[in-house]
């Protein structure tokens, strides 16, 4: 068992799916755990959620778009709980779409969210992240190293998050900050496998793919996390790490032909 007592944790995107996995497995490993996201809604919730595992919990409504925003969740979170000892970055957008009938706005908002907003969400933190000691972990994607179809946006800019995560353990790295990104595959009860396998069909196909046979957890990701934020990690950084049963070694080609499908159906 990992313990986070007496840390802070700050979970960016940390109010549904993977990241609020993430934020609950803090949580009852005994963390103060903060989290962001656009919709006061789903952070209010996710705060209850938290606090009725044990935890002190905090949010803020933010757009990882809007860098000020960001600004004041952070100083609001480091007042009430301190220095970050581990900061989570993993808001992001995604739709399948072919780049062709994608408009120039339609690419930005992923490339806005996804990559601009890591780094805005990592420049906000930057001032309150414990030196030496924090562990900063941006969430990316298989899309990052692997061309898929109807994901150029995607693919684009997680692969920019992945060097953005080598780039930042570098500068940071001097002051004791370790920066990795993990990147999960196919997770189980996610928005993103909604989006990107919407039929049973697809969900199936991904999982004859993982070698290990199955999907994952958000509780997969949670403890990789966990993992990289503790002592036994202390030596790991710029690192790009696959949560993911070894699937994308396998490449998307399955799963991309049954989406093909889907995408060539015409649409009501
Ligand atoms: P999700 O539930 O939609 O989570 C996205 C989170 O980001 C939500 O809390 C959302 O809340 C927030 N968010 C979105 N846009 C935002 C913005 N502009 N500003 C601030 N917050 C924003 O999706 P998920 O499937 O769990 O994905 C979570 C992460 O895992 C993503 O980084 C994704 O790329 C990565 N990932 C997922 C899978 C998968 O199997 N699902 C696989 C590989 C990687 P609001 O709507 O309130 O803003
Ligand atoms: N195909 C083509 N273009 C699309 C699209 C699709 N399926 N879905 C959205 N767009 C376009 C919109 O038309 C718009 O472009 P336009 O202004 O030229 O018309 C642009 O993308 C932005 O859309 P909008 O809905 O205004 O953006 P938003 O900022 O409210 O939302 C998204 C951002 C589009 C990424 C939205 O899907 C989102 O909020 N996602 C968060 C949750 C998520 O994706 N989770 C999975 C993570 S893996």
């Amino acid at each position: 068992m990992f313990t986070f007592e007496n840390k802070t944790v700050v979970v960016v995107g940390g109010t549904s799916g993977i990241n609020l996995g993430i934020a609950r497995c803090f949580a009852k490993a005994g963390a103060n755990v903060a989290v962001v996201s656009r919709s006061q809604e789903k952070v209010d919730a996710a705060v209850k959620e938290l606090k009725a595992l044990g935890a002190n919990a905090m949010g803020a409504s933010a757009d990882v778009r809007h860098f000020e925003e960001l600004v004041n969740a952070m100083d609001s979170f480091k007042d009430r709980f301190g220095e970050f000892d581990v900061l989570v970055s993993g808001a992001a957008g995604n739709f399948p779409a072919k780049a062709m009938d994608m408009s120039a706005n339609a690419f930005a908002s992923v490339i806005n969210i996804d990559l601009l907003g890591t780094f805005h969400v990592m420049k906000a933190a930057y001032p309150h992240l414990k030196k030496p000691g924090a562990s900063v972990i941006n969430i990316s994607a298989p899309q990052s190293y692997i061309a898929a179809d109807f994901q150029s946006h995607v693919c684009s800019a997680k692969a920019g998050v992945d060097m953005l995560t080598k780039n930042l353990a570098r500068e940071w790295g001097c002051e004791g900050v370790r920066v990795n990104s993990v990147v999960p595959g196919p997770i189980e009860a996610t928005e993103g496998m909604n989006r990107l396998a919407p039929t049973k069909a697809l969900q199936d196909a991904i999982i004859d793919n993982v070698p290990l046979g199955r999907n994952g957890t958000h509780e997969d990701i949670g403890n990789c996390c966990m993992f990289l934020s503790s002592q036994f990690a202390s030596y790991i950084s710029g690192v790009i790490l696959p949560v993911d049963g070894a699937w994308s070694l396998g490449g998307y080609s399955v799963s991309m032909n049954a989406m093909q499908n889907i995408m060539s159906q015409p649409k009501n």
